[in-house]
This record gives structure tokens, C-alpha cells and sequence, in this order.
């Protein structure tokens, strides 16, 4: 296949940025999309040119990192995958494909399509855990019963990757659907309840600090996370902050 691309390119955070065009010809439809990034690079550095920086660590939709804004939609055209899962079989020779970072004023660009998404660090560490006792006296995990649903629903918010799609896709660059995941997986099981009230409220006053927008219901954040996480965690969030509210 013979594709035009359209890539970010930007030098620095303080730089201002532009789309380059690149031509590349002899793609297989079996190459993965990052592959073929790295043959553009190869072919840029074998020139003498700047590689394309572009986040990636895990390439099998685990890790999170491969922050791509395809043809305008966070992983691409595809559903349920992320950036590296992604291949140029999804295009037909001839396509024009843009390539921008994730946009939202919480995830500055450091340089060219690799943002830095710290933001969604910092929510974690203000209540992404519990406080047990590991020094030899830990519980056996089926010692507690939880019920069925909840471990199903707490396993499902739990397989958030914290790719940060949500908050592109969304219009106001909100974070609600990841910091709802990531209360969710701990309010529905009973070692989450016991710090649930400071947990709920310290991620979302940490959420409003790094700057990202409201949920206006939109639903665009559900259609485009990769791992098919639900806005029931952010109607639960929700409810698990009113509650927290009223107990001051
Ligand atoms: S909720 Fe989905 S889109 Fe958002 S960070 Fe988690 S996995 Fe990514
Ligand atoms: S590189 Fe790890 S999810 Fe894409």
C-alpha cells in the first residue's frame, strides 16, 4: 500500500508545533501500526532526519502508553484496541492518515506525539490504594466473601490501562470516566470501603486540580476507551462522592 501521512511534529513543550506530510509506499496490510512508525523511522534516520518520538512500551494493549489521536479518534478507527494493537489493514492504499497526541490542556505535549499524561499519576497516588498490613499477618484473599457482581465489576474498572483516550475523546478533556475506574474497583469491594470516604474525595479534588474539564454526559469517552470501561463507574463515583460529602 502507498499512504500519506500527516504527523505532529513538534521540537519541545515551548516549541509550537505543525503537521509534516511523509509519503511511504510497500506497507503491509499485516504490519502493525506502530511498526510502521518505526519503519518511517528508520527511513528518516537513515537519512539523517529526526525519528517521529511516539510513545510505546508493552505493544499488546496493556500498558497504556501508545497515546495516538488517529484520523481524529484516540487509538483509531478500530473499537476495543489500543494504538499498538492497531493495524494498516484497518487503511487502503491511497488513505491519508493524521497522526496527533492526545489534546487536553492536563496532558501537555513534551514533544512531538508523546504527552505527558503525570496528571493521571497524581489522582492515583491521592487515593488509588489501600492500607493493609503486609507484614505477615495478611489475610487470605477468599477468606472474605464479596459477592459475584461486585468482584466482576470490580475486575472490570480495575482493567482500566490509564491510556488517557477518555480524555481525549471527550469535548471538555474530562477525566471522569478513568478516576471513576479507579475508584470504582476499590469502593465495590470491602477492603475499599474502609478509606472509600477519603478516597473518593481526595481523586476528585486531585482530578479538578490538574486542570481537567466537566462530564457533560456526552458518552464519548465510553466509545472510545479500549478497554470498554463503563459509565456506570462515573454514576457510581458519583454516588460514592455525595455520600462522602454528606459525612463531611
Ligand atoms: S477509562 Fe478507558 S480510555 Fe480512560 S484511561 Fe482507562 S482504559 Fe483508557
Ligand atoms: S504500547 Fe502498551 S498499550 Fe500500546
Amino acid at each position: 500500500m502507498k499512504i500519506y501521512l500527516k504527523i505532529w511534529r513538534q521540537k519541545d513543550a515551548s516549541s509550537k508545533g505543525q503537521m509534516v506530510n511523509y509519503t511511504m509506499d510497500g506497507i503491509e496490510g499485516d504490519m502493525s501500526f506502530l511498526e510502521m512508525l518505526d519503519v518511517l523511522n528508520e527511513e528518516l534516520i537513515s537519512k539523517g532526519e529526526e525519528p517521529i518520538e511516539f510513545d510505546h512500551d508493552c505493544r499488546e494493549g496493556i500498558c497504556g502508553t501508545c497515546s495516538l489521536q488517529i484520523n481524529g479518534r484516540p487509538h483509531g478507527p478500530d473499537t476495543m484496541i489500543t494504538a499498538c494493537q492497531l493495524h494498516m489493514r484497518s487503511f487502503k492504499d491511497g488513505d491519508t492518515i493524521t497522526i496527533e497526541p492526545f489534546r487536553a490542556k492536563a496532558f501537555p505535549v513534551i514533544k512531538d506525539l508523546i504527552v505527558d499524561r503525570s496528571a493521571f499519576d497524581r489522582i492515583q497516588q491521592a487515593g488509588g490504594y489501600i492500607s493493609v498490613n503486609t507484614s505477615g499477618n495478611t489475610v487470605d484473599a477468599n477468606a472474605i466473601p464479596i459477592e459475584k457482581e461486585n468482584a466482576d465489576d470490580s475486575f472490570y474498572a480495575a482493567t482500566c490501562i490509564g491510556c488517557g483516550a477518555c480524555v481525549a475523546a471527550c469535548k471538555n478533556a474530562s477525566a471522569m470516566l478513568f478516576t471513576s475506574a479507579k475508584v470504582s474497583q476499590f469502593a465495590l469491594l470491602p477492603q475499599g470501603r474502609v478509606e472509600a470516604t477519603d478516597r473518593v474525595m481526595n481523586m476528585v479534588r486531585q482530578m479538578d486540580i490538574e486542570g481537567f474539564g466537566n462530564c457533560t454526559n456526552t458518552g464519548a469517552c465510553e466509545v472510545e476507551c479500549p478497554k470498554g470501561i463503563s459509565l456506570e463507574n462515573i454514576a457510581r463515583m458519583n454516588r460514592e462522592y455525595l455520600s462522602a460529602s454528606v459525612k463531611g
